[in-house]
């Protein structure tokens, strides 16, 4: 099953994501059941057709509410299920072997679909319940890397209404990091909600606009250095997981003050993907050693993108991890293993592999 779509702002990023791996999966050697979880939450059978997925001309893809062929939760509230056996949800989900989870930020890709698909007792590609739900939250991500001797940057985190109780206070809080600051709703993906502040003055706005996505905000000092990101693969069964050749976002466009949505997403000329890096090799291990360590801290499987700045003296800090980077055939996770050797229907082919492993 390629689930994809789903209730978090990525929905769209998640259907191009689905489209890209439903191309590259061989129809001789699987049998895909595309499933889409629209906006509101219904889980409806969708169009295998990748074409239908795709990012074109700024045209975002959306699930829609097909009405009929509705499975979960209305497959188990119409038959007045009073218990649910262990072998329940897996027939509802219709029988898989193993879910593709194609979603990005809350409800997909932060541990709760995950809780679900251990409940049912169904495989599934990638991170598991605790290491999704600490890779969705900036927070806990950063105290788990930290924790592990990681390398993160300095942050503040300003809990729910934090600032509207007291402004004064939150401001002092966040005044010791310096400028320019980064204010990011905790629990988020794709840059959505992220604004960048080089004026205090502009503070509350940026707060404003992070709350829109989660009530908790990080709140970051700005780095100086290069924006270098690593792929980690495997790390199943006590084996460890190998990362790929890094990758470096280059944003061209002074439009953009940094790697928004915009230039991820809507603007490719704004943003140069250059992959692999340039780097130096001892520079090159240091990234690849801080990704897999990354990887292994949070307790990640299968897959994920680990994002860090190269400072001018050569040194890594963590910025993230994502457990479901973005996966479409141009995106920086696919292309970075490309150049490592691995083409893209093999590195599909290899996370389901391990998923079933
Ligand atoms: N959250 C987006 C999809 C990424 O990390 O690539
Ligand atoms: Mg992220």
């Amino acid at each position: 099953m390629v689930l994809f779509g789903g209730r978090s702002g990525e929905h769209a990023i998640s259907c191009a994501t689905a489209g890209g791996v439903l191309r590259a999966l061989d129809p001789q050697r699987y049998d895909v059941l595309a499933v889409g979880i629209t906006p509101t939450g219904r889980w409806v059978l969708a169009d295998p057709d990748p074409e239908r997925w795709a990012i074109t001309e700024g045209r975002l893809p959306q699930v829609e509410d097909t009405a009929s062929h509705v499975l979960l939760p209305q497959a188990v509230d119409d038959r007045d299920v009073q218990v649910l056996e262990p072998g329940e949800l897996p027939r509802a989900l219709g029988n898989v072997d193993v879910v593709f989870p194609l979603l990005h930020g809350p409800f997909g890709e932060d541990g709760t679909l995950q809780g679900m698909l251990e409940l049912a007792d169904v495989r599934y590609v990638g991170a598991g319940v605790l290491a999704s739900a600490v890779g969705m939250d900036k927070h806990m991500m950063k105290l788990v890397l930290a924790g592990h001797g990681l390398p993160v940057g300095p942050f503040v985190v300003l809990a729910p209404g934090e600032f509207d109780r007291d402004p004064a206070a939150a401001t002092a809080k966040v005044e010791s990091l310096g400028l320019p600051l980064f204010v990011k709703p905790a629990r988020a993906g794709s840059s959505l909600g992220i604004s960048r502040v080089e004026d205090l003055a502009d503070l509350p706005a940026a707060i404003q606009a992070a709350a829109q996505h989660d009530p908790k905000i990080v709140v970051e000092a700005g780095i100086v250095g290069r924006e270098i990101e690593c792929g980690v693969l495997g790390g199943h069964d006590g084996d460890r997981a190998r990362a790929s050749l890094p990758g470096e976002i280059i944003v061209t466009d002074a439009r953009h003050d940094f790697y928004d949505f915009e230039a991820k997403y809507l603007d490719e000329a704004g943003v140069e993907l250059v992959c692999p890096a340039d780097l130096p090799d001892d520079v090159v291990a240091k990234v690849q050693d801080v990704a897999v360590r990354s990887f292994e801290a949070v307790g990640c499987e299968g897959l994920a993108r680990v994002d860090v700045f190269v400072t001018p003296d050569g040194e890594v800090v963590v910025n993230e991890i994502n457990t479901m980077p973005g996966f479409t055939p141009f995106s920086m996770y696919p292309r970075m293993w490309q150049a490592s050797g691995l083409e893209y229907p093999e590195l599909v082919d290899e996370l389901v592999r391990l998923a079933l492993h």
